[in-house]
């Protein structure tokens, strides 16, 4: 059956005290917009609509980015949530299955929770079903009169409740699935006579009851409905959202430590076996393959790392860098746009930029890649079974070859062939009993 799905995001979210548009904030690696059009998008919809505010060009080209398939309408004044339903309603001339409609701002609902809305339509062949919950604090959310045997007779909202309504603990999340082809009849029933003077359309339940169609809920745990107002929200969505994507990592195969300590981006991936230690950080676009140990306090963003590889503790990899499979990268390691070979090793206090190396090499202690001068970027390529003396810089453009070594403390400028030792530091000198002549001449023991 197809169905279509309303976006409403038209707020721009004040309290957050942003110059970004509230549905743009980041929870866990995108806007949490991106996250609400794939729960969208999970649903195999046949259009998808965003209401966005005048002035939203940026939520309109994220909206873009991510679902080229759906569609934006800008509400041109905030006259309240029925309105910005029926701004929708243009693009869905002539679409007559159910509509479901989501906030832009509430982005942890499953697919399967608005499933069972659908179901419950087609089951139970009622109008509307609304998503309830019953949140620890009630506040001023919108209350379901409900009656015997699960049917919903109208929301009230907090403003309009009254004493005995504001006692009623089940709340509206929000988020409605309409039965094929109501939806523009009912709108046309909602008015603004009401204490904010908006276009509730929260109202079409009362309306639907009125045309003797039946209305029912469905019941979310708190946590699946918390729609993000302020910054404080924002952690709280992206608590459980990290708790969410630990568990996942863990059906999968993978053993946290200590996984309350570990964030994760919502593309995070991981193969199996592999083993995360306490404080470790996943940015965007990372992909962890099969036995790779990661320790703590490792930061990793944009990187691959193969199977069977050591990273950390304390190991920052940035975007680009490829890690072989056998590899290890050790503490104070910052590696960046950077390929490193199968069983290679960079294991202490290194920098590692714009750099190709081989296999089985050894970077010593201290080794700088040097790949900017300043101006712009240079790469450095080193061949495989090459050892780098400790404290070496590498100065880019480079190319070092196979089976080569650097002796330690070198400043390399200049290329080095295959199997070749290289050493470029001054030549020690060594002056007998000058220290004990120094030493009386300044008058110290
Ligand atoms: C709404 C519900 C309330 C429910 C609560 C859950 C109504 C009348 N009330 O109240 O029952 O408990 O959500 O969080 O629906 N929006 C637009 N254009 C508008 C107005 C709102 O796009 O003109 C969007 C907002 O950006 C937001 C969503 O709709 O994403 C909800 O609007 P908001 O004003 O926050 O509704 P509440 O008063 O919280
Ligand atoms: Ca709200």
């Amino acid at each position: 059956m197809d169905i279509a799905v309303i976006i409403l995001a038209a707020g721009q979210g004040t309290r957050m005290k942003s110059r970004l548009p509230k549905v743009l904030h980041p929870l866990c690696g995108r806007p949490m917009l991106h996250t609400v059009l794939e729960t969208a998008s999970l649903l195999s919809p046949k259009h998808i609509v965003a209401v966005i505010g005048p002035d939203m060009e940026n939520v309109a080209a994220s909206v873009r980015e991510a679902c080229p398939d759906a569609v934006c309408v800008v509400q041109l004044r905030q006259l309240g949530t029925a309105d910005a339903v029926q701004a929708a309603l243009p693009q869905l001339a002539g679409f007559s299955g159910p509509i479901v409609i989501l906030y832009g701002d509430t982005p942890l609902i499953r697919p399967e929770t608005v499933q069972a809305m659908l179901e419950m339509i087609q089951v139970k062949d009622c109008a509307v079903t609304v998503l309830g919950f019953t949140p620890h604090d009630p506040a001023e959310y919108g209350r379901l009169v409900a009656e015997e045997g699960g049917e919903l007779s109208a929301i009230v909202e907090f403003r309009e409740a009254s004493a005995e309504e504001r006692r009623i603990s089940l709340c509206n999340s929000g988020v409605m699935a309409i039965k094929g082809g109501l939806l523009p009849e009912l709108l046309k029933g909602v008015d603004n006579h009401n204490a904010k003077g908006e276009y509730y359309l929260t109202d079409i339940i009362a309306i639907a009851k009125r045309n003797n169609q039946s209305c029912r809920f469905v019941e979310a745990e708190e946590e699946e409905v918390l729609g993000i107002n302020s910054r404080q929200q924002l952690a709280a969505a992206t608590h459980v959202a990290q708790k969410r994507l630990r568990l996942q990592a863990m059906e999968n195969g993978a053993t946290l430590i200590d996984p309350e300590t570990v964030t994760f981006c919502f593309d995070t991936k991981l193969g199996r076996d592999v083993t995360i230690h306490p404080y470790v950080v996943f940015g965007t676009k990372v992909q962890v393959e099969e036995g790779v140990e990661i320790k703590s306090f490792s930061h990793i963003e944009g990187a691959v790392i193969g199977a069977g590889s050591l990273i950390g503790p304390f190991a920052r990899l940035r975007t680009g860098s490829v890690i072989g499979k056998a590899a290890k990268v050790g503490n104070f390691v910052e590696i960046k746009n950077s390929h490193l070979g199968e069983g290679s090793k960079v294991n202490h206090l290194s920098y590692i930029g714009d750099a190709d190396i081989g296999s089985k090499s050894n970077i010593g202690a201290g080794t700088i890649t040097c790949n900017y001068d300043g101006f712009h970027k240079y790469r450095t390529t080193i061949g495989k079974d090459t050892l780098i003396g400790s404290n070496s810089s590498l100065i880019a453009p480079l190319t070092i070859g196979d089976g080569v070594i650097v002796g330690a403390g070198s400043v390399i400028t200049a290329n080095i062939t295959d199997n070749a030792l290289s050493i470029s530091r001054a030549e020690q000198v060594n002056l007998e009993g000058k220290g004990e002549e120094i030493r009386k001449r300044k008058g110290k023991r």
